[in-house]
């Protein structure tokens, strides 16, 4: 049972600039909800119930939007608008926050939910991949990490060109879908060890914060997620869960353009 997860949010969206220099990209929309409203959707599918986003100083809107707005409730009710107050009222889940003083990195970010995590195994789920099925994309890692209990990644197969800009595994076919985890390489300039690449789900066991405390900043100056995974499937071993839906990544033009285009045939079509 995976009761918990983190959704580190707290990255400066260079990519993204200038627009991410006020806004979140979290906070980019797609059919008029955020981003990370999808986000949290899907981890509550797949039954979590406590959930910590990673903050830094300029994402207050990401804790307002989740917040309550009593004044805009009684503004709409006065308005005999009640329809419109189920789609402002928060989601009902145990949401918490903390502030990543620096961004030092997805790596940093997830470490800082140590104390939240406890001793049991948690999700991470990267608010900028995002895929527009009806289920939950984690339950196939949660099940993965019950048949194993190992740590799970989510996996892709990426196009040769594109994989410098993900973290690339090398792996071992368990069964149809399910690898073991060899090694990692984040963002490889050249030979890629394969085209399975990270695909921003996790289900991290609590060995992890004792690799991620040890980890010295890596490619970009931060601290990588990846390389203390790296560490982890030397030791206590990670099983990688391969999807083949389509993927979002919202911090590229291109698909966050062709996200909010499906979305949008998706709400014509219901
Ligand atoms: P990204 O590298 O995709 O996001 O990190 P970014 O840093 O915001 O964007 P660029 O690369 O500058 O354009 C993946 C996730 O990790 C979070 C980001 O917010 C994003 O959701 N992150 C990254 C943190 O929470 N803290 C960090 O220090 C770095």
């Amino acid at each position: 049972m995976i009761r918990k997860a983190i959704i580190p949010a707290a990255g400066y969206g260079i990519r993204n600039l200038p627009v991410t220099k006020s806004i979140p990209k979290e906070m980019f929309p797609i059919n008029g909800r955020p981003t990370i409203d999808y986000i949290v959707e899907e981890a509550i599918l797949a039954g979590i119930e406590e959930i910590l986003i990673v903050l830094s100083r300029n994402k207050n809107d990401i804790m307002n939007y989740f917040d309550r707005s009593i004044e805009l409730e009684c503004f709409l009710e006065s308005r005999d608008k009640e329809h419109l107050i189920p789609s402002i009222t928060p989601p009902k889940i145990n949401l918490q926050y903390i502030r990543q003083h620096e961004a030092l990195g997805l790596g940093h970010a997830v470490m800082l939910g140590e104390a939240f995590a406890g001793k049991e195994p948690v999700a991470v789920l990267l608010p900028d991949q995002v895929s527009l099925q009806r289920k939950s994309m984690l339950l196939p890692l949660i099940k993965s990490y019950e048949q194993y209990q190992r740590s799970v990644l989510g996996l892709q197969r990426v196009k040769p060109e594109l994989l410098s800009s993900y973290g690339v595994v090398s792996a071992k076919e368990l069964n149809s879908r399910l690898y073991s985890i060899q090694s990692i390489v984040e963002k490889p300039k050249h030979n890629p060890p394969s085209d399975l690449a990270i695909m921003g789900r996790y289900i991290l066991k609590p060995d992890v914060f004792k690799w991620l405390k040890e980890t010295k900043p890596g490619i970009g100056d931060e601290i990588q997620l990846t390389d203390a995974l790296s560490k982890l499937c030397k030791t206590s071993g990670i099983v990688g869960y391969q999807y083949t839906t389509r993927w979002y990544d919202t911090s590229i033009e291109e698909d966050y353009i062709e996200v909010q285009q499906q979305a949008y045939r998706m709400k014509r079509r219901k």
